[in-house]
């Protein structure tokens, strides 16, 4: 049985990839290897954790020792790396931990498959699931494409471009068969509620404040965390070796147009009298290195794999608010403890 490690298995998009390999190819073995960082949430994968192509470990990527041990007992035969502190307001307050987790970690995993698979490097994959953050921001014109200059901002997607930098450098000198795809942003259920979309939705249905950072001007490009599921399984399974695809939605929105169309579902949802949720609309004080606009190219995908988004941003939107809405006892969990702290610290007493 091949078997795939899928590094972050428990975060918000590495769920919906370990789901759709376990139902779709019984034939893997699928490790989930995971931290379990605030981020990380094994409710999230319920559903399929008793499954027989399904294991879970837990373990930190930056414990090499550790990670070399997992490679040489389970027989690793590729990887799928979604594992990363992911936030970028969280990367302003502690950019090391962005270090270790993305880089370091991203390393010891390089080195770890580069001691296991001498004996034929091009029989076994790493996928580095990256972000369009890498490329920095846009002006109001143009798409990132796959040639796109890296210029990052923030050390979050400094962190990000250092790993992608590093995952090209093992397939140029030891040959090691790569893939890497920088995606714009996801949204979908099991999204934690420190990103936008979930940190508005659950403040609209506990009336608090919806903080929108500066003007909310600034524009993002989102894309169904299920299409970007599907992604992943075609460039794993067809990309070639050395390659780069970006994923992305077509889907540009301002902040504040996106938090408007959010409030209007949700008085709809909620039973409320139109125009109420968008009361809570606040400006705060704007991110410090704030991208101002990203925007996916994705020909290269569409073209080479076949590869489009599935599902309208509004359509979509709407599930994402209805899964929420009947997922009280997820959103209480993850909500609780620590996350009270970073909130009051990120945002003041509101
Ligand atoms: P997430 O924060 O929801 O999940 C990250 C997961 O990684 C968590 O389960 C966490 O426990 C785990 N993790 C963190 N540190 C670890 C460590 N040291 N060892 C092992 N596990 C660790 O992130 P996400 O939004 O699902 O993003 C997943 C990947 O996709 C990241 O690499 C991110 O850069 C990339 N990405 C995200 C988006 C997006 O919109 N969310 C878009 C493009 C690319
Ligand atoms: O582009 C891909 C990236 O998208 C991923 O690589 C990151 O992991 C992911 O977190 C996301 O980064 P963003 O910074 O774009 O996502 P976030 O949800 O934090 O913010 C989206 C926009 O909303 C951004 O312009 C900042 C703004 N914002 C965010 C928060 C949390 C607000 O106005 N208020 C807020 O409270």
């Amino acid at each position: 049985m091949k078997k795939i490690l899928i590094t972050g298995g428990a975060g918000f998009i590495g769920s919906h990839v370990v789901r759709r390999f376990v139902n779709n190819y019984p034939e893997y073995q699928i490790i989930n290897l995971d931290k379990l960082t605030y981020a990380g949430n094994l409710l999230n994968l319920k559903d399929v954790e008793d499954r027989p192509n399904y294991k879970f470990i837990k373990g930190d990527i930056v414990d090499a020792p550790f990670i070399d041990k997992l490679f040489a007992e389970e027989q690793i035969d590729s990887v799928i790396h979604l594992a990363a502190e992911s936030h970028v307001d969280r990367s302003i307050s502690n950019p090391v931990e962005f270090v270790m987790t993305n880089v370091v970690g991203t390393v010891n995993l390089l080195n770890a498959a580069r001691k296991q698979w001498s004996n034929n490097y091009a029989a076994h994959r790493f996928y580095h699931v990256s972000t369009d953050e890498v490329y920095g921001s846009l002006g109001e014109d143009g798409l990132f494409t796959e040639t796109t200059s890296y210029d990052p901002h923030s050390p979050y997607s400094a962190s990000k471009a250092s790993s992608d930098h590093f995952v090209r450098s093992y397939h140029d000198t030891y040959g090691i068969d790569t893939v890497i795809s920088n995606c714009s942003n996801n949204y979908g259920s099991h999204h934690f509620p420190e990103k936008l979309i979930p940190l508005s939705i659950n403040n609209i249905k506990n009336n608090k404040s919806i903080p929108v950072y500066g003007k909310g001007e600034n524009i993002r490009d989102w894309l169904w965390v299920e299409d970007h599921a599907r992604a992943i399984d075609v460039i794993y399974h067809k990309a070639a070796s050395g390659s780069t695809y970006n994923v992305g939605g077509h889907n540009e929105w301002k902040n504040i147009d996106l938090i408007r169309l959010l409030c209007k579902i949700m008085d709809e949802k909620l039973g409320r009298e139109p125009g109420t949720s968008a009361k809570l609309i606040t400006y705060v004080t704007d991110r410090a290195g704030h991208d101002l606009r990203y925007a996916i190219d994705s020909t290269k995908l569409q073209n080479d794999l076949g590869w489009k988004p599935s599902l309208q941003f509004e359509e979509g939107l709407e599930k994402t608010v209805e899964w929420y809405l009947h997922n009280d006892e997820w959103l209480q969990s993850v909500t609780s403890g620590s996350y009270q702290s970073y909130y009051e610290e990120q945002y003041g007493k509101r």
